[in-house]
């Protein structure tokens, strides 16, 4: 007699599925564990002004597993009172993962923040985005093999940056840092360049990333 599937019960490929979003979440948790740890130690937040209500915008943000991380990091440290509101920005070209983005689940953080994600090349940035940002973040950016583009992209930057703004960015490797930090030159001060000590070598995060150098800066 051959034993049945109970009725109900999920097949092998559903199972599948569930096990991958299920990964996915483990992942993103702990690579934001990572992410939060690293702004804690690394970003010396005493010469940045603080905002009643902040614009942060995401360059190049992908599906923006980070952009609750970086709105709470915001909100937590760089708004002057309780009750100061964040608007968070993402920007990336339109056939990248960025309708990953729109789709997914956010923590609005009790109505404080407000996510929109824009499609366009943020060498554009003058024409996607109407106001200036207080801060910026770059993960993962590619400035050694798109120097051009990159080029291009902290070029828009610059003159949508408040003076005195944040910029946040992280990198796979040093030399991608070294690389953007010659990028934006004398218009910054450098308050962190450094390699990130809680990105411990991990296989599962490694085939991935986990903001494994950090450039933080202000915008003088
Ligand atoms: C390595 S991925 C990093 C994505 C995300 N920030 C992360 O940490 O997962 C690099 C991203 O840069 C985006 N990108 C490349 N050139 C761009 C441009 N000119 N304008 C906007 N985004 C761009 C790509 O589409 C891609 O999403």
């Amino acid at each position: 007699m051959t034993t049945q599937p109970p009725k109900n019960s999920i097949s092998p490929e559903y199972l599948q599925l569930l096990m991958k979003f299920a990964e996915r979440n483990i992942h993103r948790e702990r690579l934001n564990g990572i992410y939060w740890q690293m702004l804690r130690r690394y970003v010396p937040l005493e010469s940045i002004a603080k905002v009643d209500n902040a614009v942060i915008v995401s360059l190049a943000c992908g599906k923006a597993d980070d952009a609750e991380v970086q709105a709470q990091y915001v909100l937590e440290n760089l708004l002057s009172t309780e009750d100061g509101k964040a608007r968070f920005i993402g920007v990336d070209l339109p056939d990248s993962e960025l309708p990953l983005a729109n789709r997914a689940n956010r923590n609005d953080y009790n109505g404080r923040v407000a996510y929109e994600f824009m499609p366009g090349d943020a060498r554009d940035l003058g024409t996607i985005i109407r106001e200036d940002a207080d801060v910026f973040f770059i993960s993962h950016s590619e400035p050694v093999s798109l120097k051009e583009v990159w080029k291009g992209i902290i070029a828009a930057m610059k003159p949508k940056h408040t003076k005195g703004g944040l910029l946040v960015a992280t990198f796979h490797n040093e030399d991608e840092m070294e690389a953007l930090r010659s990028m934006i030159g004398k218009d910054y001060a450098i308050l962190a360049a450094t390699r990130n000590e809680y990105a411990i070598p991990d296989p599962h995060l490694d085939n991935i990333y986990s903001h494994k150098f950090l450039l933080a800066a202000r915008r003088l």
